[in-house]
């Protein structure tokens, strides 16, 4: 689904954006390009933002070497 009408940035890009660091709107505005024109995509950002709150990928187990 786009997002952003303006640039033409997809949900899918937004995520992806996301799941590359991006934590912030203004980071993911940078990275994609979405919501620099007329700013009506904000609130579409904010929202794939929240949706993707606590699905960062979990950090591989870590073993503590046993001394
Ligand atoms: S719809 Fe995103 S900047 Fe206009």
């Amino acid at each position: 689904m786009i997002v952003c009408h303006c640039k033409v940035v997809t949900d899918r890009a937004v995520g992806e954006s996301i799941e590359r660091g991006a934590c912030t709107l203004g980071q993911v505005c940078r990275d994609t390009g979405a919501g620099q024109d007329c700013g009506g995509c904000v609130f579409s950002l904010k929202r794939v933002l929240v949706e993707h709150e606590g699905k960062a990928p979990l950090q591989p187990a870590t073993t503590a070497a046993a001394s």
